[in-house]
């Protein structure tokens, strides 16, 4: 088993999405550059998505196109639809993201459709994609519970996760949106997924931290053979279909967990900490990162 694991940090995404105030671009941009100088190998850049719907992310082609990009970084953007897939094109989009949900309900609040209508929207998408050379990534939302239907049957992120590799996903992301999940499910749910494809290579979790479970997720996934982790730097985000859901799990925390566990990211975890402090800075709030915190106290 590998001791290398891939991070995505996904906070200039998922994690400015839900803020109340616009970020302005200048600020993204420069989260974007500072995240890929610290070493991060898979950056979520963007989001191409109807701006009525998330008018946070109205800025996304700004953003591809000002940032400056370090050779080897993949830069990852959103894309619902063909419209969303040719702007992600047009803005030189290393890997884009066709997101569904294992939960019906969630499915139609978030996209505005059923997950079978999803899947006939994401085919396009994802031909054109493997027509154009890009990465395709398909994020499942809602994999370990729903705000609207509550627990999900594990048979239901099984089925989509086939359904989107049949689609030509290089990767699939379990995605606790809400943050509900528990160890001994997420251990259930990945050894089902692992039934289907390689959990080493193809398959990621998405924690969002609302119950403090994220940490214990991600180990649980770990030992199940998972290699690949989502994160936002000072646990940023939230997703404005799912009331009550908190940040992504913060990259701080988790780089933290990986050193003591011995597995390498090749990203600088004091370089990290102080983007964290910024960004939260930026914001106006504190940072959700118990170890960045810390480790910025202690800088100081
Ligand atoms: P719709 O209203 O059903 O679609 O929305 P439509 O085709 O009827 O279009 C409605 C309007 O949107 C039209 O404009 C279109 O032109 C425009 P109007 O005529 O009203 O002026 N439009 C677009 N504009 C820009 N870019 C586009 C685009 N498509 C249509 N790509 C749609 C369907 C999917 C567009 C809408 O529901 C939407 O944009 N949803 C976005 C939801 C979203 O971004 N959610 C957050 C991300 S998912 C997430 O956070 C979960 C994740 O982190 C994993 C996890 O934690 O679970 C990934
Ligand atoms: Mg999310």
């Amino acid at each position: 088993m590998s001791d290398h694991i891939k991070i995505i940090e996904v906070a200039p995404r998922d994690g400015l999405q839900n803020e109340a105030q616009f970020v302005e671009t200048a600020i993204k941009v420069e989260l974007i550059e500072r995240l890929a100088a610290a070493g991060f190998q898979n950056i979520e850049a963007a989001s191409f998505v109807s701006p009525k719907w998330v008018p946070q992310m109205a800025d996304g082609a700004q953003v591809m196109a000002t940032i400056q990009r370090r050779p080897g970084t993949i830069y990852s953007v959103l894309t619902p639809n063909l419209r969303g897939f040719e702007d992600a094109l047009a803005a030189h989009a290393d890997e884009v993201v066709i997101f569904g949900a294992a939960s019906e309900a969630f499915s139609m609040r978030n996209i505005n459709c059923s997950i079978a209508e999803s899947i006939a929207r994401f085919e396009p998408v994802a031909a054109a994609a493997k027509a154009a050379g890009l990465r395709l990534r398909g994020s499942i939302s809602c994999a370990l519970g729903c705000p609207y239907q509550g627990e999900t049957p594990i048979a239901a992120v099984v089925d989509v996760a086939e359904r989107m590799l049949r689609l030509g996903c290089d990767e699939i992301d379990i995605a606790d949106t809400i943050g509900v999940g528990t160890a001994a499910q997420v251990t259930r749910v990945m050894h089902a997924v692992g039934e289907v494809t390689d959990l080493s290579t193809r398959v990621s979790g998405h924690f969002h931290d609302t119950y403090g479970q994220a940490i214990a997720n991600i180990i649980a996934a770990l030992d199940a053979g998972v290699r690949i982790f989502h994160s936002s730097v000072a646990g940023l985000g939230g997703c404005p279909y799912a009331k009550g859901a908190t940040g992504n799990v913060a990259t701080e925390d988790v780089l933290y967990l990986l050193r003591g566990q011995g597995l390498t990211s090749g990203i600088d975890l004091d370089a990290v900490v102080d983007i964290g402090q910024w960004m939260a800075g930026n914001l106006g709030i504190k940072a959700a990162s118990r170890a960045g915190n810390a480790l910025a106290a202690k800088k100081s």
